[in-house]
């Protein structure tokens, strides 16, 4: 049982959540995800671990409710309590000296991205940041992003805050204004990846983008989380979740997402969690 300490939103759709967990949090590094189960019969879902307090032993995730279980979970207040965190999960993100390291984030990928650029600055990187987001109210973790990065760009596709437009344009201007990018670290909706390592490609700047496959176990068993990188078959729960973007096959991606649309509008309807808590 891990008991909540705090639950805030970030926005409308958005909630910071901080939990109990002390092992993992004591372990775990910038990259890595739980699997956690609201109750005994719960859904297996996948949170990036966005930040950890080792002292306190508590953990921090970021998430969007899209459906059934980011819902119900939405629905618990600090006291409450998640019955299984698993974790943590996944390679953590390999974090080097690269030089000018660019992070881009889109939607609730900024709280994704978040503990890698922390990482990154950390080891001596010169951070770059653009962040970005449909529009000014729902753009999270501005303050935070600006903290960990050396310079920070900000997008919204309605030209409400920064720069009108996508973050893929932001970063296609830093190229053309002769700015030398070591690698860049894209984690977003799968067409904004798609597009900034379409942008990225002609320059041959390593481009790493943090796959979010439906999965079920996590440990590699049941093949779900199947992603296609190079011509070869990958598990996002235990190659990934990060890989180069220049060979990830996005189509496939795409597909695979949606191949549970109807049943996850069905349980979503189903779902009684305003009702009774749970
Ligand atoms: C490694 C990893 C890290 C992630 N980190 C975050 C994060 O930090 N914040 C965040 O908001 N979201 C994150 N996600 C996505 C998150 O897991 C899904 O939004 C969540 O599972 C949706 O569950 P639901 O029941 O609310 O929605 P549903 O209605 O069941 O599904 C809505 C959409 O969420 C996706 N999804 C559904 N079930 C799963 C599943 N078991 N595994 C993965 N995706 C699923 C599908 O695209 C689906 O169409 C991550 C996914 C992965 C794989
Ligand atoms: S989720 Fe089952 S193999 Fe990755």
């Amino acid at each position: 049982m891990h008991k909540i300490i705090e639950k805030t939103y970030l926005q409308d759709i958005v909630v910071r959540m901080v939990f109990e967990a002390p092992e993992i949090a004591r372990k775990r590094k910038a990259g890595q995800f739980v699997v956690l189960m609201i109750d005994d019969k719960g859904e297996r879902i996948p949170l990036t671990i966005v930040d950890s307090d080792s002292e306190k032993g508590t953990l921090t995730i970021i998430f969007q409710i899209v459906g059934k279980t980011t819902t119900c979970l939405a629905q618990l207040s600090a006291g409450d309590y998640i019955k299984h965190v698993l974790g943590p999960l996944g390679h953590p993100t390999e974090v080097e000296n690269f030089g000018t390291s660019v992070c881009v984030g889109g939607g609730v990928g900024v709280g994704v991205v978040y503990p890698i650029a922390a990482a990154l600055k950390k080891k001596g990187n010169k951070v770059i940041s653009i962040i970005g987001a449909r529009t000014k109210d729902i753009l999270i973790l501005e303050e935070e992003m600006g903290k960990v990065s050396d310079k920070l760009l900000v997008a919204t596709d309605d030209g409400s805050y920064g720069f009108h437009g996508f973050v893929s344009a932001v970063l296609q201007n830093l190229i053309d204004s002769g700015e030398k990018i070591d690698r860049v670290f894209a984690i977003g909706p799968v067409p904004m990846m798609r597009v900034i390592c379409n942008v990225t490609k002609p320059y041959n700047i390593k481009t790493i983008v943090s796959l979010n496959p439906i999965m079920v176990d996590a440990t590699g068993m049941c093949g779900a989380c199947r992603v296609s990188v190079g011509g070869r078959t990958k598990f996002g729960c235990v190659d990934g979740p990060e890989f180069d973007g220049h060979e990830v096959d996005f189509g496939l991606l795409m597909t695979r997402l949606r191949m549970y649309c109807d049943q996850e509008k069905q349980s979503m309807d189903m779902c009684r969690c305003g009702e009774n808590g749970k």
